[in-house]
């Protein structure tokens, strides 16, 4: 079969590692230099030769087709500089040289996605900040639970996206070895200076064992476990966004530009955007399981099948990029239904809990308040269903399931006050909202 058969060629698509890929050349041609392994006049007219093809490529230019990008700008090269450019994969495989191009490609990628989670989470501080007295129902099982303020819900999005940026910034540290110099998979009897190449890229230092080096894609699989993860987290905010812009709940409104009709339903205002968004996060998750199965099976060092890692992790970048930047659009025109979210809070008991904690504060272990309450929950459910809303629950009533229900009841029985009192650390009360919002901006402001 022809190097240059469809089947055999990654051309088509690893072209997008050319500025990577040159940069790596233009770090190893400098150190063959430095050691004198070939004379600085050739490594000169090769550098000049790399920047113009960079350039070039920079407006638009594209390479001829050729087995891979490696051999597209070795043969672009020598066609500019003449067989002088031959000379620039002395002490060097494709082995190392893609395993390198790869380590650039993620480490430009991570910090690009890290910037733009950076920015989610200032919307969504922004969207909390600006919304902070808005009350909602909090959920389990879907189920209305407790009343929370709306900006503690959507914070919990800005955390997730925090641990999201730890584990992007622990690959960071990760990608911090230079395998330029592995060459095929054993090293090189030429006088490289490995460490030397390392500084030039920006690594602190070159990989401990040359086998390892050509073998190794372990940082493309944290790359797109993170992305996973991050996608999974987007996903979820996705969901929600569909469940509360649905004519049953009412809760937002996503911007028109992010919806779309129907070819036949003429009042349709569906949530694509976010339904995609929500779509999209399987991307990552069959990509995790491609490269996970792409690795189990392969005895070292180097193997063909090492080829197939670029589509995954190619699509992947693109995915939680593109998805990032459309969630935070997605937060920064939504737009809340105050009133509905909070007339959503009279149905469901919300303030069941509070009823439950007024006995336990006089005395009543809190199982037996918790049972009390409960049975006179049902009690309600099943006579007055409509009346769902506790705050004008008749003191008489109350008394009459126990007798240390006073007067008093009525400053816990508020929907504003169940949500406003919640202050342990973390919780959604009003004070340790604010420290929450505090916390959180001076993390983003160290980032
Ligand atoms: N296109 C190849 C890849 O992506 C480059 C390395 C080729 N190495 C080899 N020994 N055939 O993995």
């Amino acid at each position: 079969m022809k190097s240059s058969h469809p089947y055999i060629s990654s051309f088509s698509f690893d072209q997008r590692l050319a500025p990577y890929d040159i940069q790596g050349s233009i770090a190893h041609v400098r150190m063959l230099a430095r050691r004198k392994i070939i004379p600085s006049s050739h490594a000169k007219t090769i550098l000049s030769g790399l920047n113009s093809i960079q350039r070039d490529l920079a407006k638009g230019k594209r390479l001829r087709a050729a087995e891979d990008i490696h051999f597209a700008i070795e043969n672009e090269l020598v066609q500019r500089v003449g067989p002088v450019g031959k000379k620039m994969h002395t002490a060097r495989s494709r082995n190392d040289q893609v395993a390198l191009d790869l380590k650039l490609y993620v480490r430009d990628k991570t910090k690009q996605i890290l910037d733009s989670i950076h920015s989610l989470q200032k919307t969504i501080l922004n969207c909390a900040t600006k919304n902070k007295s808005v009350l909602m129902p909090g959920f389990t099982h879907l189920q209305h639970g407790q009343p929370i303020y709306f900006a503690h819900h959507i914070l919990a999005y800005a955390w997730m996206l925090q641990r999201d940026q730890d584990r992007y910034q622990g690959l960071i540290r990760h990608l911090n070895e230079s395998p330029l110099g592995a060459c095929a998979l054993g090293g090189t009897s030429f006088p490289i200076d490995r460490n030397f190449a390392a500084k030039l890229l920006g690594f602190s230092r070159p990989t401990e064992n040359s086998i390892d080096t050509v073998s190794d894609r372990d940082f493309i699989l944290e790359f797109v476990f993170d992305s996973s993860m991050t996608m999974v987290h987007l996903s979820r905010l996705a969901e929600e966004l569909v469940i509360w812009s649905s004519s049953e709940f009412d809760f937002v409104q996503i911007a028109e530009e992010f919806t779309s009709g129907s070819s036949i339903m003429p009042q349709k205002r569906n949530p694509d955007s976010a339904e995609l968004l929500r779509g999209k996060s399987s991307r990552a998750i069959g990509a995790l399981m491609q490269l996970l199965s792409l690795l189990k099976s392969q005895p070292l060092s180097y193997n063909r099948d090492l080829q197939e890692d670029k589509p995954p992790l190619f699509d992947t970048a693109d995915t939680v990029l593109d998805s990032v930047s459309l969630a935070d659009h997605l937060i920064r025109t939504l737009k809340l239904n105050r009133t509905k979210m909070e007339n959503s809070c009279k149905q469901g008991f919300l303030l069941a809990t509070e009823l439950a904690d007024y006995l336990a504060n006089k005395g009543v272990p809190f199982r037996e308040a918790h049972s009390i309450v409960s049975q006179f929950v049902e009690k309600i459910r099943s006579n007055s269903p409509k009346n769902q809303n506790l705050e004008k629950i008749p003191l008489s009533d109350l008394k009459a399931i126990s007798p240390h229900f006073d007067r008093d009841v009525y400053q816990f029985l508020s929907l504003h006050q169940a949500a406003k009192r919640k202050n342990s650390y973390g919780g959604t009360g009003d004070r340790a909202l604010s420290t929450q919002i505090k916390n959180l901006t001076s993390l983003l402001q160290k980032n």
